[in-house]
């Protein structure tokens, strides 16, 4: 039915090549500079990536986080991660992309970058992560991603590898994709995203309300703000940061919640 009018973010961008640069995705690139207060590390191989962690190395709740495209160093992210890392969890932000993020470079071909870096496949590729973790001890695990991170999260959660997924502002995740999920998913949307539009984001509800083998889920869609709005906001404009720390608290909510 509706199947035709998906028109996800980065499928969309790979079969109308560099032209489409206007698309949210691409916008708001995080400002690289502006880090430095982290309180995690990185560290070079967990279960063969490099990844961000901090918080509680004791817990056995670990939290990983997805990145968009713009890659596991974004300030604003890491500053989510660690506040994640503080509500008592062990938080793992993974470099999906080997050290080539997108960065918004006019001389990238995004599409071939797009080609490179399948948030399907890199879900297969990450099952190492969970699987370290479970040896850590990390017995309970969550998945939040954001944009890439969103489809990331959805086909991590088909996999029965996790407990509980938060995708916020995400790209590429269709409707088929709430018909797999096998564990509690958050949806927070945005009512301007244009990659994933709040009419996506009901369908993606009512598709998951259908549903025989009920999941827990919960769709939220946040007035006047765009893609992006969760992790590459305007940090100087309150009401940008207002509604990205609502974002935060609905998805710490509901790990909060499935993570036991
Ligand atoms: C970008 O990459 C795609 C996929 O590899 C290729 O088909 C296309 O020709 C490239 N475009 C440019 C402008 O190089
Ligand atoms: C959201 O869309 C409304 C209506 O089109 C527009 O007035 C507003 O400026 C947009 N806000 C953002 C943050 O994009
Ligand atoms: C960020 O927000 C501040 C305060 O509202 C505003 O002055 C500034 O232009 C915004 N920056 C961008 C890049 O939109």
């Amino acid at each position: 039915m509706a199947r035709a009018l998906l028109y996800p973010c980065l499928l969309f961008l790979a079969s109308t090549a560099t032209a489409s640069l206007h698309l949210q995705c691409l916008e708001n690139p995080p400002d690289l500079t502006a880090g430095g207060n982290e309180v995690g590390q990185v560290v070079d191989n967990l279960a063969g990536f490099t990844a961000y962690v901090a918080g509680s190395i004791h817990s056995n709740r670990a939290i990983v986080l997805a990145s968009d495209i713009f890659g596991f160093e974004a300030p604003l992210l890491r500053q989510i991660a660690d506040k994640v890392g503080g509500a008592g969890y062990y938080i793992v932000v993974p470099d999906f992309f080997n050290g080539q993020p997108y960065t918004g470079d006019p001389s990238i071909n995004i599409t071939q970058w797009i080609d490179d870096h399948s948030p399907v496949k890199a879900a297969q590729d990450a099952k190492p992560i969970f699987a370290t973790l479970k040896k850590k001890q990390k017995s309970i695990i969550g998945v939040g991603g954001y944009c890439w991170g969103g489809k990331f999260a959805v086909e991590i959660a088909k996999m029965n590898e996790v407990e509980a997924i938060v995708i916020s502002h995400p790209s590429s995740v269709v409707v088929d994709d709430m018909r797999e999920v096998k564990c509690p998913i958050e949806i927070l949307g945005a009512q301007n995203d244009t990659t994933t539009p709040q009419k996506f984001i009901y369908q993606f509800v009512h598709a998951l309300r259908k549903r025989s083998d009920k999941i827990p889920y919960y769709g939220k869609i946040f007035p006047g703000v765009a893609h992006g709005f969760a992790c590459r906001y305007n940090s100087t404009d309150p009401s940008a940061v207002k509604t990205a720390e609502e974002a935060f608290a609905l998805m710490l909510d509901w790990f909060g919640k499935y993570l036991k």
